[in-house]
């Protein structure tokens, strides 16, 4: 891969840079800015070098999905930035940043159609990918577009790419978190680090099907109904799952306070630490034993743990607590985390490395 910082000279420039502005907004307001903060050093170092940039990004809300109030905090920031509507239109700008409209909105898109990739191309010099967390969708302004314009990786990207690879050759001892939900995107990552890791703690929803797997009785608790053939791991002592429950209608919703001690235990002997996804069903409000995880996660991190987290509660839950700056590494992405985890690549770092 390319790096952005290699290039020599970018004073007047056109760069066109895909980011990751689809944050949660609600009412124009944005409610999770991270990944808006995370976009600002590369944005401040084109500038500095006197480039001008074309900014590009999807966005997915249930209705009226607009990079516009994206526009209008990114000048709130300082970043003075032009909302174009019409991409067409951004071929001739003399802005120095211009934010074009949601690429979704166009067919192209989604379809990796290189039609619209060399379209895109044309609006500018060079392109950047910034844009880890969709890096594993195979779309035009991800993938398609390399094969028409010099490509290069961004400053967050590449930061991507260095700290989670940094899982396949971790410090020991080594512990996975894993929570969340839907067993089939977080079995391969299970696969693979359970030869890696020295321990991997299954929490969330994930942790009722080796309940189910082992007889216990999970009442109404939400499971993936697949048979994962889940005994292969009971001979391994590497799992370790939690040992009591908050239970709520017949279901587990959280994990308890000796799971989150036992943990803790877990975590001061550890040396380097991965964690993605909530130790209980965050998004119905049972967050008690995700919150103090992360505070624990951060003690560690002071003591000079590796700390390696990420995904979208998860995000969610440090924001909350305003804990940032208080990991090694806070991943952007949610889907491109697992699936670089569990492969060592995605769609958009191949794109870049084969690329122009
Ligand atoms: C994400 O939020 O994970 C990325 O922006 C990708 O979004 P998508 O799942 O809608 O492709």
């Amino acid at each position: 891969m390319k790096n952005i910082k290699d290039v020599e000279k970018l004073d007047g420039v056109k760069v066109l840079v895909r980011l990751d502005f689809n944050v949660p907004v609600q009412n124009g307001i944005i409610v999770d800015d991270f990944r808006i903060q995370k976009s600002l050093p590369l944005i401040k170092y084109l500038s500095d070098k006197g480039a001008k940039m074309i900014l590009v990004s999807h966005i997915e809300t249930k209705d009226n999905p607009t990079l516009e109030p994206i526009a209008k905090y990114l000048n709130k920031l300082g970043v003075e930035c032009v909302f174009e509507k019409n991409y067409k239109k951004a071929l001739n700008t003399e802005n120095k940043i211009t934010l074009l409209e949601n690429l979704r909105d166009y067919e192209g898109e989604k379809k990796n159609d290189k039609d619209f990739a060399k379209e895109l191309a044309s609006l500018a010099d060079i392109y950047v990918n910034e844009a880890f967390p969709v890096s594993h969708r195979e779309h035009a302004s991800v993938c398609a577009i390399t094969e028409f314009i010099p490509s290069y990786a961004g400053i967050q990207f590449q930061e991507e790419v260095k700290h989670l690879s940094s899982a396949f050759n971790p410090e020991h001892p080594f512990l996975f978190i894993l929570g969340g939900a839907k067993f089939e995107t977080k079995l391969p990552l299970i696969e693979k680090f359970i030869s890696i890791a020295d321990k991997v703690f299954i929490g969330g929803a994930l942790a009722n099907n080796f309940f189910k797997e082992r007889g216990d009785r999970i009442g109404k608790s939400m499971v993936s109904l697949e048979n994962f053939n889940l005994s292969r791991f009971s001979a391994s002592n590497k799992i370790l799952l939690p040992i009591d429950s908050l239970i709520k209608d017949d279901a587990v919703m959280d994990c308890g306070m000796k799971t989150v001690d036992m943990l803790r235990v877990e975590i001061e002997k550890a040396k380097y630490i991965l964690w993605n996804g909530p130790l209980g069903a965050y998004e119905t409000g049972y967050r008690a034993s995700t919150l103090q995880l992360a505070e624990i996660l951060s003690e560690a991190t002071l003591r000079g743990s590796r700390t390696i987290v990420g995904g979208g509660d998860t995000i969610a839950t440090i924001a909350e607590l305003k804990l940032e700056n208080k990991f090694t590494f806070v991943s952007t992405g949610g889907g491109a985390m697992l699936d670089f985890l569990a492969k060592g690549t995605l769609p958009g770092i191949e794109a870049l490395e084969k690329g122009l």
